[in-house]
Formats: structure tokens, C-alpha cells, sequence
């Protein structure tokens, strides 16, 4: 018999703690696969947006996540539209996928200061006073970017569902959810 080469991917249960293992690492591991996954978000009118962002936290008995951003970015208006969101991870050294959905939290002032005071000082000009994210410029440097606590922002992910695809000699697939109490399902691939 084959040596399985991720035997964690053969039991609901072992596949589960290393989904969390892998995105728990991201958060202290700037070289982790799933230190940048995509979020995606529905705009306010109706169209999927996605885009890159950074794992700041992951809490695997909470089945939470975290993600800062700049409270003028457009991400901003559709998550108050809609307060949910996707996020997705492929992770090629495990030859993993991992599909998020989450109700989305928006965090601001006093709840996040030690997230911000924990921020370094070159960190933070990604959450800036000025012109919101996305506004149209002059030019490509027609910019500057004044770190403004006020403009920081987390979005804390409650988790509902995670899905997990892994590509081996055979492929599995399985689903974990909130409501059933992060038991699992295997899927069809
Ligand atoms: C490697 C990488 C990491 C990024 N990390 C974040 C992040 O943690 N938070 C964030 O809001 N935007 C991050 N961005 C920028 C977003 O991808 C996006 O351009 C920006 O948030 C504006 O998106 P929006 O207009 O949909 O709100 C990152 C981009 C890249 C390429």
C-alpha cells in the first residue's frame, strides 16, 4: 500500500485541525500560503469583488478570523450593505484549498486600539487620512497616505462554513460548518 504523502487529509478530524494549523501559521508566518488570501465581498450593486488582503488573526476554537483595512475602502459600504463575505486560500504546498464564508463584524476606535499601537509605524500608513482608497488621481503618485488611527479598521469573520479540497492520488473534499458543530462532511470532489 501507497505511503499517503498527507495522511491529515484521510479523517474529517485530522483534516480539520490542519485547516486551522495552516491558517493559524499565516498569522505569525509572512511566507505561510494562506498569509494572503482573497476576500471576497458582494458590492452594493450585486457584483462580486475580490481581492487580496492579509490574515491578521486566527482563533480556531472562536472560528474567527481577522483582517485590517482602511475604513474608506470601498469593501467598507458593501460589507455595511451586506455583512458577509468569502475568503480564499490555495495552498500549494499542501496541495489544499480552503473556501471561507463569514458574517462579517466591522471593528473601529477604541475596540482595535492595541491591535493599532501594535502596528508598526511604517504599517501604518496603509489606514490613512486623505483621499479614500480608489478615488481617481491625476497622476500614478498624485498621493500621500498620513496614518490616521481613525481610519483603521477590522473585520472580524464569523465563520459559518469551511471547505476543503485536497489534491492527492485522490482528491477529497469535505465540509465543515458552525451549525453542525464543525463535525464535517465529505463531499464529492
Ligand atoms: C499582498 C497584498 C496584501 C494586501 N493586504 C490588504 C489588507 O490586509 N487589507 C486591505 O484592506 N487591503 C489589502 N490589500 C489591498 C487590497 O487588495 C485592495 O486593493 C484594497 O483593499 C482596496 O480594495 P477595495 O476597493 O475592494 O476595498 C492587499 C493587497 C496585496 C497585493
Amino acid at each position: 500500500m501507497a505511503i499517503s504523502e498527507h495522511p491529515w487529509a484521510e479523517e474529517l478530524p485530522l483534516l480539520y485541525d490542519h485547516l486551522w494549523a495552516r491558517l493559524t501559521l499565516s498569522v505569525n508566518d509572512r511566507h505561510a500560503p494562506s498569509r494572503y488570501p482573497t476576500l471576497a465581498t458582494v458590492s452594493e450593486n450585486g457584483m462580486p469583488q475580490a481581492r487580496t488582503v492579509v490574515l491578521r488573526d486566527a482563533d480556531k476554537q472562536a472560528a474567527t478570523l481577522a483582517i485590517y483595512t482602511d475604513i474608506h475602502s470601498e469593501k467598507i459600504s458593501a460589507l455595511r450593505a451586506t455583512p458577509v463575505a468569502a475568503l480564499h486560500v490555495w495552498d500549494a504546498a499542501e496541495q489544499l484549498q480552503i473556501r471561507i464564508e463569514a458574517n462579517v463584524t466591522l471593528l473601529t476606535g477604541e475596540a482595535i486600539s492595541e491591535q493599532w499601537q501594535r502596528l508598526p509605524e511604517h504599517a501604518r500608513s496603509a489606514y490613512s487620512s486623505g483621499p479614500a482608497p480608489g478615488e481617481p488621481i491625476a497622476d500614478s503618485l498624485a498621493y500621500t497616505k498620513t496614518p490616521d488611527e481613525n481610519a483603521f479598521a477590522v473585520l472580524w469573520l464569523d465563520i459559518q462554513a469551511i471547505e476543503a479540497l485536497h489534491l492527492g492520488q485522490s482528491h477529497r473534499r469535505a465540509e465543515f460548518s458552525r451549525a453542525n458543530n464543525w463535525v464535517g462532511q465529505w463531499l464529492v470532489p
